[in-house]
């Protein structure tokens, strides 16, 4: 696929143009204005870190906090402007809007439950829901593949781990729905399906107590660390961030990894080659370089300046918000060669779509079985697949951590 060049102006950003396409503007922004003050759609002013050195010091500078105390937003704005974990609430003080020592505590007990092991044993479901939801769109020619195919699956896979009984799962699909379709802060649908989520995770939670099994929440109950274990609300807590970090971010690396290869023929021949193989080391190093070229996660969460700084030779002041631009550090060419060409073959990869330091994301071993499983068996089962729409044509959500496609249109030979 080629990139339009990079812009000879400052770009606009936030533009519909943009949403489809970043790229050309964070090239412009890592030559011109390598962190770059900017105000975003919520009227918040932030700075945007675009170059790979910068961001991958940024995000494990202990001087950036993920907590939105430390953000030095004037008092009328409070609370307005959109920013996770400003409004404090149970569910919201979570792994990703919290600093050592607390983060370190809660880390390591999650860590005890959420084990690569169990992971592993998770994968003959994740090939039986994949299974699945084919088998429900196979004999059809088309399908959209985010709404029967990305987007159900990572909900259901979580729902499952968690220990949510399955006859529940589809007020999970629905809760998540209102989450990724209405966006827009705490009072909206967001709002309304946070409290659903929470009324009902207390209570299953408050149910499991009393009868422990062999599922993630069960063993998020039982962790201990030194004798001490999470409360009620840090198991709810815990459970709502595996859900939030684990669900959008999914979809989209299966959305946005089957739109590379649709639109990437030789790259394509490549990934079914090692599909039909079964080769899983190929394939998961294919599945690293999709999450470099156009990956899911195209900021990083929140963090504010606890003291000043200074982040590529420019100076940020204590309480400013500082916003890791992942998508456009993982095509810095100081970095990767040709960092414009999605190459299944590139084995140094050292992108920064997880994260990088303390908050790097505890789910990528799971976010790796699912987008393996997911395209591997996609592209097995359908050896003609096809983009059924014009790509310019293809609508991208606008929000401002994600990237990734509201729908994709497939056909394929039944
Ligand atoms: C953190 C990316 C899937 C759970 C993160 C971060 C990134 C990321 C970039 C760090 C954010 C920051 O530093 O601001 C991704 C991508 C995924 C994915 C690209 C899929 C393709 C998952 C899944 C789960 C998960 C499946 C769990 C079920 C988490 C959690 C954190 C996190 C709990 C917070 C860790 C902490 O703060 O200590 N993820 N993630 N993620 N991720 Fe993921």
């Amino acid at each position: 696929m080629t990139e339009s060049p990079t812009p000879s102006s400052a770009p606009e950003l936030f533009s519909w143009e943009f949403a489809s396409n970043p790229y050309p503007a964070y090239a412009w922004l890592r030559e011109h204005a390598p962190v770059h003050r900017t105000t975003l759609p919520s009227g918040v002013e932030a700075w945007l870190v675009t170059r790979y050195a910068d961001a991958r010091q940024a995000l494990a500078d202990p001087r950036l906090s993920k907590n939105a105390d430390h953000h030095d937003e004037p008092s009328h704005a409070k609370g307005k402007t959109g920013i996770p974990g400003e409004r404090k609430a149970e569910l919201t003080t979570h792994l990703l809007n919290i600093d050592p020592p607390d983060h370190t505590r809660l880390r390591r007990l999650v860590s005890k439950a959420f084990t690569p092991r169990r992971v592993a044993e998770f994968a003959p479901r994740v090939q039986q829901l994949t299974d699945d939801l084919i088998d429900a769109f196979a004999t059809k020619g088309e399908a959209d593949l985010i709404h029967d195919f990305a987007f159900p699956l990572p909900i259901y896979a979580i729902c499952d781990l968690l220990g949510v009984p399955r006859e529940d799962q589809d007020d999970f699909r629905e809760w998540a729905g209102m989450m990724i379709r209405h966006g827009g802060g705490p009072r909206g649908g967001v709002g309304r399906a946070v409290k659903r989520i929470r009324a009902y995770l207390v209570d299953l939670i408050h149910r499991k107590r009393g009868a422990l099994t062999d599922d993630l929440i069960s063993d998020l109950i039982r962790a201990s660390d030194h004798g001490e274990h999470l409360t009620e609300n840090e198991v709810a807590a815990m459970c709502f961030v595996l859900l939030l970090a684990g669900f959008e971010t999914t979809v989209n690396l299966i959305g946005n990894g089957t739109h590379a290869l649709l639109r990437d023929q030789e790259q394509m021949r490549k990934f079914r080659a090692a599909a039909a193989q079964g080769d899983t080391s190929v394939l998961d190093a294919a599945v690293e370089e999709l999450l470099r070229y156009d990956g899911p996660v195209e900021f990083a969460t929140w963090r504010f300046a606890t003291q000043p700084l200074e982040i590529g030779g420019q100076r940020i002041a204590t309480g400013e918000p500082v916003l890791v631009v992942l998508a456009a550090a993982n095509r810095d060419p100081a970095r990767f060669e040709h960092p414009d060409v999605l190459d299944l073959d590139r084995r140094t990869n050292p992108h920064l779509g997880y994260g990088h330091g303390i908050h790097y994301c505890l789910g990528a071993p799971l976010a790796r079985l699912e987008a393996r499983t997911a395209l591997a068996t996609l592209m097995d089962r359908f050896p003609d697949l096809k983009l059924a729409a014009d790509p310019a044509e293809l609508r991208w959500r606008g929000g401002l951590i994600m990237r990734g496609l509201r729908s994709l249109p497939v056909s394929f030979t039944p």
